[in-house]
């Protein structure tokens, strides 16, 4: 089936967008994003998530250096941090006095733990893609930074977030430059290495050849400190500052939820 021209832009088309114009987002695209991120399903329909909207150019040009020095944020125009949140939903306990009936009853107050943290991160993230998707159809471009899992306490500190909020994902949203709208798409791993049917199937070595390998993946590194793809994209990428800073940080982050 041939998709329509709107379902090819936005789903099959896109790319992540990194450098933007200067040029304003009006309010009522703002208002559009923010509609469709609120419309997105969530578990319960208890909307386990919180936007914030980050307007302080100090503050997001902090942010650009805290997420892994990426200077780009501070250039975004809009920039949107999608939290987990039970802390509205532990207040909103409180203030229903849940507690006290709990102990009337002999029973304990119940916490968040790790379980309703994974379905917070669902709707954060689920509210993010359709923000991310919505702006993307309105013409915007997009960009995720992963790097605000990294210095958690400082960023509990800067975003002033209470107990039980906890950030899941920060979106960057700009009009695209003309270089940004050519660059070519970074390729995908093929279909059948993904899209697995019914039961896992592992893989064999002809499948890992197949892994970041063949037509747009840039050629493998093979550079110290590793000397074959798998070695130097550990090095690279799992085994690198940010990703130690960032298992570090969850780590301490999730002390409040076990
Ligand atoms: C969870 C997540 C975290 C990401 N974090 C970053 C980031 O910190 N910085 C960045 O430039 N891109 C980030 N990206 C964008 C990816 O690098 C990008 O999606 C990937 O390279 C594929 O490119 P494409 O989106 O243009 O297809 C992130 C994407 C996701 C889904």
């Amino acid at each position: 089936m041939e998709p329509d021209k709107a379902f090819d832009r936005i789903f099959l088309q896109r790319r992540s967008v990194r450098a933007y114009e200067d040029r304003p987002i009006p309010p009522e695209i703002r208002d559009l994003v923010l509609s469709a991120a609120l419309r997105a399903p969530t578990a319960g329909n208890l909307c386990l998530y919180t936007i914030l909207e980050i307007e302080d150019p100090e503050l997001k040009s902090r942010l650009s250096e805290t997420c892994d020095h990426q200077s780009f944020i501070a250039r975004a125009p809009w920039v949107l941090v999608f939290l987990a949140d039970w802390a509205r939903l532990q207040g909103y306990y409180r203030h229903h006095r849940v507690p006290e009936w709990c102990e009337e009853r002999g029973e304990p107050f119940l916490r968040p733990q790790e379980s309703d943290l994974m379905l917070a991160a669902c709707d954060a993230l689920i509210a993010a893609q359709s923000a991310a998707s919505a702006a993307e159809a309105l013409g915007l471009g997009t960009c995720y930074i992963g790097d605000i899992l990294e210095n958690g306490e400082l960023h509990r500190e800067l975003l002033g977030l209470p107990p039980y909020a906890f950030p899941i994902t920060m979106l960057c949203l700009g009009w695209p430059t003309d270089q940004q709208r050519a660059r070519p798409q970074p390729p995908r791993l093929p279909r059948d290495l993904v899209v697995h049917r019914d039961r896992y199937r592992s893989y064999g070595p002809a499948d890992y050849d197949r892994v970041y390998a063949g037509e747009g993946w840039p050629e493998p590194r093979t550079d110290p400190p590793g000397d074959n793809p798998g070695r130097s994209l550990y090095a690279r990428k799992f085994a690198a500052a940010y990703s130690l800073e960032m298992r570090r940080s969850v780590k301490a982050l999730l002390e409040e939820w076990s």
